[in-house]
């Protein structure tokens, strides 16, 4: 495993692209192996996580190549999988083992879906309770993988209220829903990213988003749609954005652009935050790709003052809560983040994560169950540095913190990084050209 040493840069400067969103770049492979023909997809993000989901499907019998600059995906149709005793591993990634588990629940498969360390501690109840209802029949020892699902052809029509607002399990169940003779409909607490059904609306299916109170949304699909063989363009992933440019905002006398980034509004709550807290942000370039907002972001350095980032933005900020502390440790005051819970399902348990990197980096930090608090140290507080971090194999916690090493008094060293390739291939490459010290890191 692979160390990065981070180093203080004087100055962050250019324009830059960042890899192809990864949600979108799952269910353009997922939704595409259910279209009826060949679609292409450009930009697709040749990630560890996507890769998983590519091997897993072509183990399903789906055919997906890589030509030149562009992926191509044979779909088979809807409920035209069939076969037994599959293994899938579906390596670190949530997205993928979750809202496959949904297509294999809604086919004539019986699969085994196995992960890394990392992917075999995360919570699989909340995917399985649902896909049990639609007529799943589900075995695993703890809730955690590995699961073995035996699908059913015949998906029940089911009304659930999810407990959380996730789109892992809310996609899981509208991709079983598509094989449902009847209508699928998902109630979540509040709207997480809605990706999938974008993507299957562009495809032609019959989906529909409804506020019910202040407090749900329900997200009902009419089943079996003939879903069309269209092309599909992944916008850059807002998420990886956030590293250059919150890097650009910490960093004196810095400047950036990355381009083409998609700004869905269930996916720019840290965007938001950061312009509430004084940063220099600005979109420009507004236009559509295949029903997705995209725009052009510049970041430039900024004099960042502490606020409370409210429960209600937390769906559409939910990975982005690491980088976010990173921008708090330069702000005047405390940053607040409430209703942040399910942090501590993600990768690894980000909240403690966090919350453990910043002492040891010199940096005041209080957490509770659900909330977590960095004391900001101003725009000319010294971070002192000078430690190792250890990613957990998450890629987001080993790009925070090799972010945060760009402005501290001493290096940082961070170690496990060959996680950082599961969202963000090339993230050394991309950082240095704008300006970042950041190194490959031998161990004595
Ligand atoms: C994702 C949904 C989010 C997010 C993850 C990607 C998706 O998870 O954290 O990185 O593509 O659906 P939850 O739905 O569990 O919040």
């Amino acid at each position: 495993m692979n160390s990065i040493s981070s180093n203080k840069s004087s100055h962050l400067t250019g324009n830059l692209n960042v890899p192809g969103d990864k949600s979108i770049s799952h269910r353009s492979l997922i939704i595409g192996s259910l279209v009826n023909g060949r679609i292409e997809v450009n930009n697709l993000l040749e990630s560890e996580d996507v890769i998983a989901t590519a091997n897993a499907l072509r183990i399903l019998g789906i055919k997906i190549n890589k030509l030149n600059d562009k992926w191509e995906v044979f779909g088979s149709g809807i409920g035209n999988f069939y076969g037994s005793n599959y293994v899938l591993n579906m390596g670190n990634s949530g997205t993928g083992a979750r809202l496959l588990m949904g297509l294999v629940a809604g086919s004539d498969v019986e699969a085994t879906f196995v992960g890394d360390e990392s992917l075999s501690k995360r919570p699989m109840k909340r995917i399985t309770v649902p896909l049990n209802k639609i007529g799943a029949r589900i075995k695993s020892q703890t809730n955690n993988l590995p699961i073995n699902i035996k699908g059913n052809k015949i998906v029940l029509p089911i009304e659930y209220k999810s407990p959380v607002s996730s789109a892992q399990v809310k996609s899981s169940i509208l991709l079983a829903g598509l094989s449902s003779i009847g209508k699928t409909t998902v109630i979540e607490p509040s709207l997480s990213r809605d990706h999938t059904e974008r993507m299957l609306n562009f495809f032609g299916a019959n989906i529909t988003t409804e506020q019910l109170d202040n407090m749900s949304w329900k997200i009902t699909l009419d089943g079996i749609p003939e879903l069309k063989p269209l092309n599909v363009n992944i916008p850059g992933d807002p998420s990886s954005a956030s590293f250059p440019i919150v890097s650009a905002i910490i960093t004196p006398h810095s400047k950036i652009k990355v381009m083409d980034v998609c700004i869905n509004k269930l996916r720019i709550g840290l965007y938001k935050t950061l312009i509430e807290m004084g940063a220099n942000i600005k979109f420009s370039n507004q236009r559509e790709l295949n029903g997705e907002l995209i725009a052009d972001i510049t970041a430039s350095s900024s004099r960042l003052k502490g606020i409370t980032v409210p429960k209600s933005r937390a769906s559409s900020m939910i990975d982005e809560y690491p980088i976010l502390s990173i921008a708090a440790t330069r702000a005047t005051g405390d940053t607040v983040m409430e209703g942040v819970e399910e942090l501590r399902y993600k990768e690894t348990d980000r909240i403690k994560t966090v919350c453990e990197g910043m002492n040891k980096v010199g940096i005041d930090t209080h957490e509770t169950k659900n909330s977590m608090i960095i004391k900001g140290k101003g725009p000319n507080g010294k971070i002192l540095g000078g430690v190792e971090i250890n990613s957990n194999l998450d890629h987001r916690i080993a790009m925070s913190f090799l972010c945060l090493g760009l402005i501290t008094e001493k290096p940082i060293i961070v170690n496990d990084t060959d996680t950082i390739n599961s969202s963000f291939p090339f993230f050394i490459n991309k950082m240095k050209k704008i300006g970042a010290k950041l190194n490959f890191y031998e161990k004595k």
